[in-house]
C-alpha cells in the first residue's frame, strides 16, 4: 500500500515537472544586438556579480558573488565555447548564475565573450555608449 502511495505520488511530481518545464519553455531569442548593446546588456545584467570592470568588485573594491571576467584570458583560460555554454546555461540552476539562454543567442553571446568580456581590463569599467546608456536594456 505505502509503495503504491509512494509510487503515484513520484509519477505526479514528474508529470508536473514535465507540465511545468512545457509551460515555462519559450523559443529562443532571434535577437542581434549590436556591441554597444551588448555593452549596455553587460552593464544591466551582470554588474551586480561581476562589477562594472568584470572584476567581481564593486566601485569600493567590495567582493561581489561572481567570478573575476579579467582573469578568464591567458594561454590556460577556458575557450570561447566553454565561457559562451556557461553564459547560455548558468551555473547551479541558476542560483549561482541565472542562465541567459532565453535572452541572449548563441551568436550573441560569443561575441559579448569575444568583443567585450575579453578585453575587460581591471579598473576600466566596460564603457557603454552615450546613446545608449540612458535607455540600456
Ligand atoms: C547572480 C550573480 C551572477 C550574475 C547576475 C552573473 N554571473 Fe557570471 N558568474 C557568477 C558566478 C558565481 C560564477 C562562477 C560560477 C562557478 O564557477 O561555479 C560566474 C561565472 C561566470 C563566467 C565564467 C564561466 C566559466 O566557464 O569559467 C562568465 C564568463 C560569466 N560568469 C559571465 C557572466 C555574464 C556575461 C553575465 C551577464 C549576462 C553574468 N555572468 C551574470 C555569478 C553571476
Amino acid at each position: 500500500m505505502w509503495r503504491l502511495h509512494l509510487h503515484r505520488s513520484v509519477l505526479l511530481a514528474l508529470a508536473l515537472l514535465c507540465l511545468g518545464g512545457a509551460l515555462l519553455a519559450s523559443p529562443p531569442p532571434t535577437t542581434t544586438r549590436s556591441e554597444a548593446e551588448l555593452r549596455a546588456f553587460y552593464q544591466r545584467a551582470c554588474v551586480g556579480c561581476h562589477g562594472p570592470d568584470g572584476t567581481a568588485k564593486d566601485p569600493d573594491g567590495k567582493g561581489l558573488k561572481g567570478r573575476d571576467l579579467t582573469e578568464l584570458s591567458g594561454p590556460h583560460g577556458p575557450s570561447d565555447q566553454r565561457l559562451v555554454k556557461s553564459i547560455q546555461g548558468g551555473f547551479f540552476f541558476g542560483l549561482s548564475m541565472p542562465a541567459y539562454r532565453q535572452e541572449l543567442t548563441e551568436e550573441e553571446t560569443l561575441r559579448l565573450v569575444r568583443n567585450v568580456l575579453r578585453k575587460a581590463r581591471k579598473g576600466e569599467p566596460i564603457q557603454v555608449p552615450a546613446e545608449l546608456s540612458a535607455s540600456a536594456r
